[in-house]
Parts: C-alpha cells; structure tokens; sequence
C-alpha cells in the first residue's frame, strides 16, 4: 500500500510530553499523538481514556497488547485536548536486556546494566518527532531497519555540555578542542552520548532550541542541526485596557509591604524612587550569570553613590538552595511592621470615631465646638501604644541579605560574592540586596506572592547567563511586560537580537559575553542598569508597554511554525519522490517580524524589514494557521493575562 505522505499522522515522543499541543492539533487535528512515559498517578487525572479510532493504530496497539505491553491512550485534558499514548515501561521491563543488546547489535551503542535513565530510555523507544536523548533510543534502530518514516530529533542542550558547564570550564573558547568520546568517557556518560549523537546523525532533520545549541550541538554532537525550533510560551490575552500596567502596580504595592517590613529600622529610603531588580532560576552560580550579577551590582552601588542619585534599588536573587527554616530576624521584620500597621488603624479608626461623635452631637451654637481640636486627636493612652510600637522597630543589626537559615551559610557562593562586596544593606548604600534562597509562592510569609506576580511587580530582570540553552525567564518577563537584561550566550537571547534590531527599545538589553571579556560584560551590565536608573516614570512606563508588545514573538501560535518547517522538511527528504517540484521554503530563517510599535514616535527597526510590512508579515502568517492579530490601536492592544511555562 503506498504511503499517503500528505497526509501523515505526527507522533510526538517526549520524556515530559509536550506542551505546544493546541497549535499542533490546530495544524493535524486528529492525526497527532503525543506520546510519553505512563505515570499512573499523574495519568488517571490527566487524561480521559478512549477507544483508539485510527484502524492502523488501533491494529498496532492490540498487537502490544498481545506482546504484554501496557498503555493507556486518550484525550490529554488541556487546551486543544490532544491525543495521548502513554507506555507503561516497568510491562516490558523482562525485555529490557535483548533490547539493549538489539541496541548494540544493530547501532553499537552500548548500554551499561546500572545506569536506570538509560534503561528506562531502551524501554521506551518509539517513532517520529523525539525531544532530547531519553526519547531517541529508536532513532538509530529505524535509520539500520529502513522503517517506513521520517524522524525529526530537537536537542534542547547537549549532554556533554551539561556536563562541561556544570564544571568551570571555558566552555565556549575550547568549543572547537573537546575530544569528545574521551570528556564523556570520563563523566561515565559515554553510553548515554552514544544515543544522543546517533539519534542526530539517523534522524532525517535534527533540530535544536537555539542557534547557541545549534553550535554547541555542531561541534560536540558533530552534526550541524538542519534549523532551529525556538520555545514559545502560551499567552493568553485579555483585552482591559493597560491591565497589566496595573498588575504591575498591583503587585509592586505588595513587594513595597515586604521591603517596609524587611528594612525595619533602616527604612529611610523613598519606595516611590525605588526600582526592584532580580534574578530568578535553577541555583547555578556561574551558567546563570549570578556571579555578574552581584559584581554588577557592588559596582552600581558605587556609581549611585557618586552621582547622589536620589533613586535606591533593591535587588532579589530567588534561587533554591538547601535552608533550615526561614530566619527568625526577617519573619520578626514583617511581625513588627504588621502590629505597627495594625496599631495604626486602630487608632485612627478611633479618631474617626471621635471625630464623627462630635461632630453629630452637635445641636446648635458655636460651630467650632463640633470640629475636634487637632491637638487632641491622639489620646496620651494612643501616644504610648504608638511609642511602644516604634521602639520595637529599633534594631542594632543591618536588614539580613538573606531572609532564610542555609546550611552552607560560610561556603554558599551568594553569599560568599555578597560579603566579599560588602553589599550588607548599609542605610548608605544605593543597592540592597536580598537572597531568598527558595522559589516564591502566595504562601509564602514574607513575600506573599506567586512567582509570575512577583515578576511583574518588578521593574527589570536581569539573567547575565555562560549555559543557557533557551531561558524562559527573560521570555517571561516580556510576555509580562517587563524589561530584562539577558546574553548572546542564551538562546533567547540569540532569537531576539537575530529577530529584532535594537532591542534594548524594547526593553531587552543584550550582553555580549560572547566576544568581549567578563570585564567588558561587566561593565555593560552595570551601564544598562544605570540607564535604566536614570529612567523617568514615563519612560518606565512607555518601555514597559514596547516589552509587551514582543510577547506575540514568543506565543507557540507563531514559534510552532518552525516546528510546521521542520516537519515539511522532514517529509520532503524521506519521500523526495512525492514532493517533485513542490517549494519547500527555507528552514532556519524565522519567518515573521515583530509588529511595529503603533504609538511611539522613534519606532525601533526591524532587522532587515521594512517596518509597515512587518505588521502584514506576522499577521498573513498568523491568520495562514487560523489565528488572527489584530493592527490595533496602542490603547485597544490586548494584553496577556497568564503565561505558562511550556517545554515542547
Ligand atoms: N521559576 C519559578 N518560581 C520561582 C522562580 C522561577 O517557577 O520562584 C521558574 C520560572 O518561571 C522559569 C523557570 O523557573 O520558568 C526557570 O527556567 P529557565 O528556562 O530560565 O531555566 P532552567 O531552569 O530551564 O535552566
Ligand atoms: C503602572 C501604573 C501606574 C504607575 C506605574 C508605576 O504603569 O498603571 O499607575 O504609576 O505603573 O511605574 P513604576 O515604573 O514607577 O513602577
């Protein structure tokens, strides 16, 4: 029977299943399935099980069924509700050893008996678009056995790499020299580098997140990807006017509430001058560039301090690390703060009531005996509950720099940097600083707020990243609405300065850690922070609103178009036949434009485009796939309301 190759089923094989779905069911409705590792806790909420229509499919599965295999196919409850097929890897456990030795026998990848990722990898191998090396054991097996299919393998990092960065290797200057087998050999991943790299020299179009992973991927895994699949996120849109100029008010009230309390005793500083500035990740000191930001930050200290800038930043690092508790002192800073609030509002609800008494008794005469002397507002009784109240709030030590009790308090590199600085929240110093070692959460007693929320109450994020295969934090931060500083060295930074020409208009300024030394970085972390203090309210105000604008940039509705790319490609190199004479576009070149900024008078440019068709560009392309986007008015734009995080 020939192959209908215009109309091929997608199967999408990934160790945590993928999260773009709705674009792609948009794109292949019932012909795709995702498929993942069966977690039978996490299933049974999760998916809706159903009967298998597809016929072929269906014929496939019984026939594992027969053979003991263990699935579970349905609908996955999200948006979209794709298809799922979940294997259950511990059914096939007893086959485990004949596949490893298939794995060997036919592709020569070997597979030691201890190492259980690998292990639960071999069991799981399946067919056509595979994320990461977990996923791929397959690729090779089909590429030897000619199956009748194309694949499609995304990297979103090397292993190897991983590995090399996790160390305080000059990764990027020896990029070139790495004697591969013998760097993996040495971690005892060789194995596991073996299925990596066949799986991206068997597959049919080999793929990674960014272009940094794509060169990474060139020169460790010896095979340059055929293009790029960028990681988008799920925006979705509400259309109030400015909301989320007024989240960001929002939200920021509530983080003035935890810095009022945190600086008890200190808090000579004006919160109306105060810009909050943080990094947020995975506790990786160097890959996420923590090191240049402290560094930046004891040099911003001292540049706000020379020129009596009135304007005080206090900058947050939110990064797990392993703590005891949260630390007596800062959960002390916000009790002390809440009873003074709380004092407060007794007492002037107790005026008022006083106020008003005498005022409705009045019944005739002087009407200035009804209007309460000022003088006697406050009852000598409310003057020493206030007084006891404010000396509490005297304090002989500096506003802690970290809010919990770690466990490696003398060796913890944050704060190793912090003191070598000498960033102690001394009241004369311009920058303060705050390490809260633990991801945020509403729950939280000191920063009661949830991570997203936090970010947007927040005037700039700064991730000065050496490692970072993609970087959803900064793509966060735009979607919301935020600045952010980021590197050439992540790849959204690499997507953004390829896709936009000046950037830092619109809020994402791009550090150059790539040719220039870590002084020289350094010091454009520092001027970028500077500048942005130097930024009146309007400014901030204006910027904030170019940032978000970009979020269209980063939706899967449109970065799942690479992924349509990918996919042509694919089945044009494994049936070229059918595909005579038919354009297969290019692959590797972003096809859309930012949309133009409508308001702005010095509107920033677009690389290589002319910025009234790059509005038509974007929305043509968008509207080809369904979605429409609007050429509305700055004051009409919609903006989004919740992001995910979502890792294809
Ligand atoms: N994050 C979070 N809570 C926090 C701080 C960060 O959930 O308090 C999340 C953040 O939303 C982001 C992720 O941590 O999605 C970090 O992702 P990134 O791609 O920047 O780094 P990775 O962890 O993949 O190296
Ligand atoms: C938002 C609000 C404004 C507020 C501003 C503060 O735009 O809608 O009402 O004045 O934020 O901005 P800032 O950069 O000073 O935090």
């Amino acid at each position: 029977m020939a192959r209908d190759v215009h109309n091929p089923l997608l199967f999408e094989i990934a160790w945590e299943v993928a999260n773009k779905a709705p674009v792609t069911v948009h794109e292949y409705g019932d012909s795709y399935t995702l498929i993942g590792p069966l977690n039978y806790r996490t299933a049974a909420a999760e998916v809706e099980s159903e009967p298998v229509s597809n016929t072929h499919m269906r014929e496939i599965l019984e026939d594992m069924t027969y053979q003991g295999i263990k699935w579970m196919y349905g609908r996955w409850l999200i948006e979209g509700a794709p298809h799922v097929l979940l294997l259950d890897t511990t059914s096939i456990i007893e086959r485990l050893d004949s596949w490893k030795a298939d794995l060997w026998n036919v592709a020569g990848i070997p597979s030691p008996p201890n190492d259980q990722e690998t292990n639960d990898s071999v069991l799981f191998a399946v067919i056509a678009h595979f994320h990461e090396w977990q996923s791929s054991c397959a690729i090779p097996l089909m590429r030897k056995r000619r199956t009748d299919l194309t694949t499609i393998f995304t990297t979103h990092a090397t292993l190897l790499g991983r590995y090399l960065c996790a160390g305080s290797t000059d990764f990027y200057n020896n990029i070139t020299k790495f004697s591969v087998d013998e760097e993996t050999g040495k971690r005892g991943i060789y194995h596991r580098y073996c299925i990596e790299r066949a799986a991206a020299h068997c597959c049919d179009v080999f793929t990674t997140v960014s272009q940094i992973t794509a060169f990474e991927a060139e020169h460790l895994l010896k095979r340059k990807p055929d293009g790029v699949l960028p990681n988008g996120l799920n925006v979705i849109k509400f259309s109030a006017m400015h909301e989320f100029q007024n989240l960001h008010a929002k939200s920021k009230e509530k983080i003035h509430n935890f810095v009022r309390g945190h600086f008890y005793g200190h808090y000579d500083f004006d919160l109306d001058n105060t810009l909050y500035f943080f990094t947020a990740g995975r506790y990786e000191y160097r890959n996420k560039g923590v090191d240049m930001f402290i560094e930046s930050l004891g040099r911003l200290n001292a540049r706000l301090k020379a020129c009596n800038s009135p304007m005080t930043v206090v900058a947050f690092i939110v990064m797990p690390a392993a703590t005891q508790s949260f630390a007596v002192e800062s959960l002390k800073a916000q009790v002390v703060t809440k009873q003074l609030q709380e004092t407060v509002k007794e007492i002037t609800d107790r005026i008022g009531q006083r106020i008003f008494e005498k005022a409705a008794r009045y019944t005739g005469g002087d009407i200035n005996d009804a209007v309460i002397d000022p003088l006697e507002l406050l009852t000598n009784e409310e003057k020493v509950l206030l007084k006891r109240r404010v000396i509490a709030l005297k304090r002989s030590t500096l506003p802690a720099i970290v809010t919990h009790n770690m466990c490696d308090d003398n060796d913890d590199p944050i704060l190793m940097q912090l003191r070598r600085l000498q960033l102690f929240n001394h009241p004369t110093d311009r920058v303060k600083v705050i390490f809260h070692p633990e991801f945020l959460n509403s729950n939280n007693p000191l920063i009661g707020l949830d991570y997203d929320d936090f970010v947007r109450g927040c005037h700039l994020g700064v991730f000065p990243s050496y490692y970072e295969p993609w970087g959803y934090t900064p793509a966060e931060c735009t979607v919301m609405g935020v600045p952010s500083i980021t590197t050439n060295l992540s790849g959204f930074g690499c997507f953004i300065e390829e896709v936009v020409e000046n950037s830092s208009d619109y809020g994402i300024y791009i550090i150059d850690r790539r040719m220039k030394s870590v002084e020289e970085s350094i010091q454009q972390i520092v001027d970028c922070m500077l500048q942005y203090c130097q930024k009146s309210r309007r400014q901030r105000i204006n910027q904030r609103n170019r940032t978000e604008r970009l979020s269209d940039l980063l939706d899967w509705k449109l970065m799942g178009m690479e992924y349509v790319r990918a996919r042509k490609l694919a089945l044009h190199r494994a049936y070229p036949d059918s595909f005579m004479g038919s354009d297969l576009g290019d692959f590797q070149q972003y096809k859309f434009r930012i949309p133009r900024p409508f308001s702005a008078p010095a509107s920033p440019k677009i690389k290589g485009s002319n910025n009234s068709d790059s509005v038509d560009d974007i929305s043509e392309q968008m509207a080809a796939f369904g979605f429409g986007m609007g050429h509305d008015d700055e004051d009409e734009y919609p903006f989004p309301m919740i992001l995910k995080r979502s890792d294809s």
